[in-house]
């Protein structure tokens, strides 16, 4: 399939250890660090400040959801590597921004497209898919090299991921040459965007069909935190129900359902199966986790499960091993903040009487809701507060 091919092309610098080591590092040290914290903050104040504008303080209006979750992952995932804004804060009519929301979104919806020519090679004659797919490729990788182009001339160096490479590049250039360092930020913004909106979703709506345990994580915000201060990073650690939501939703939702392809390095045997080397071996992460043998009442929405100790080492969101995904730590982090975010600043309802519907998109990469959420919301007292504390 050329678009998998593809994406694997670009996996394939990351494969090696030494590189994946250090996006594992860099991400959780860029956490820690102030720059990153920042960037929580400002991309998290933007999501509260565009509701704001919506003028909910005083009544519920609906919202669309899909779009802001996005938003805010590809915010999040530009600004550490690049430290640069595309969506919201006054970008809309600049049109640099406009130019790469547009590529973003094509890239976003070609990663989930199949070539039905890779099954019936006849049809190469009547699609232009390939000659689409290397056409946006080419326009992808002019962004990117512009992204490293622009870092390398400027004078001050800065504290992106892009600088840190640079300097790598300048110690071992062999290594870290461009087509490296585009393969990174392509790749960081592919399995690092549409994988923690997706999370985001489906824990909304998981919150918005079990108004309990809404209220469960609400009351224990406003205890640990309390309504005078945004909840920051480091409150996460108080707040170990919302914490479970997170992955009770990565348990019934995980977005990568089938983790990525793995292949056998040598011949093994697995759960009795003999596995020859060279194998393409799938792993069924959603099934594992819906397995009555495994959990209790699986198909249940149950954050409390987690409260048992060792529970959440039966998750399989991210993988496990050497090729677990390194962004896990980020992406935790991000949802589980965005979600007390949200859950602190507003109430939410649905738009309806009736529950909302939970069946998976058939289409893309990732497992999406079918129905993009929309949601009622309305400001709590903590936005007038914070609003007036910043005039
Ligand atoms: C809720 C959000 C996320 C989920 C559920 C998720 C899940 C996964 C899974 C299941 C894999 C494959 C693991 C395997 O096959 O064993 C993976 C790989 C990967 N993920 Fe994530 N991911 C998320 C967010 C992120 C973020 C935020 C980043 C980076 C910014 C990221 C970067 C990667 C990379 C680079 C790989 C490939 C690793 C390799 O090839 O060895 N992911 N992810």
């Amino acid at each position: 399939m050329v678009i998998v091919g593809g994406i694997y092309d670009v996996l394939a610098p990351l494969r090696s250890s030494r590189l994946l080591g250090l996006i594992t590092s860099y991400l959780s040290v860029k956490m820690r660090s102030e720059g990153s914290y920042y960037v929580y903050r400002k991309t998290l104040r933007h999501l509260e400040w565009s509701f704001i504008f919506a003028s909910i303080i005083e009544e519920f209006v609906t919202v669309e959801m899909r779009p802001m979750f996005m938003s805010l992952t590809i915010n999040n995932i530009i600004r550490m590597v690049a430290g640069k804004r595309y969506y919201g804060d006054g970008t809309e009519d600049d049109n640099e921004a406009k130019h790469v929301r547009q590529l973003i979104a094509e890239v976003v919806v070609s990663g989930g497209a199949g070539n039905a020519a890779d099954y019936f090679p006849i049809l190469r004659w009547v699609t232009n898919y390939e000659k689409r797919i290397k056409k946006l490729a080419g326009r992808v990788d002019e962004f990117l090299q512009s992204l490293v182009n622009e870092k390398r001339a400027d004078k001050v160096k800065g504290n992106t991921m892009i600088d840190h490479l640079l300097s790598l590049q300048e110690t071992q250039p062999d290594y870290y040459t461009d087509v490296i360092i585009k393969g990174i930020i392509l790749v960081m913004i592919l399995a690092g965007t549409d994988t923690s909106a997706g999370t985001l979703e489906w824990a909304m709506s998981n919150l918005l069909n079990h108004p309990d345990v809404l209220q469960k994580a609400k009351t224990e915000i406003d205890n640990q935190i309390g309504l005078d201060s945004l909840i920051e990073e480091q409150d996460i650690v108080k707040l170990p129900y919302l914490q479970n939501i997170v992955s009770e939703t990565l348990r019934l939702y995980p977005v990568a359902p089938m983790l990525l392809p793995h292949l056998a390095s040598e011949d093994c045997v697995l759960d009795g199966y003999d596995v020859p080397r060279g194998t393409i071996i799938l792993v069924n992460a959603w099934a594992i986790h819906r397995d009555p043998k495994l959990w209790e009442e699986p198909g249940k929405f149950k954050p409390e499960r987690f409260e048992k100790k060792g529970e959440d080492k039966k998750l399989m969101a991210f993988g496990i091993g050497r090729r677990a995904c390194p962004g896990s730590g980020l992406a935790q982090r991000l949802v589980t903040l965005a979600l007390g975010s949200l859950i602190q600043s507003f109430e939410w309802e649905r738009v309806g009487e009736e529950h909302l519907d939970m069946r998976e998109s058939e289409k893309g990469t990732t497992m999406r809701k079918a129905k993009s959420l929309q949601a009622m919301c309305r400001a709590r007292p903590i936005v007038q507060k914070m609003l007036d504390a910043s005039m």
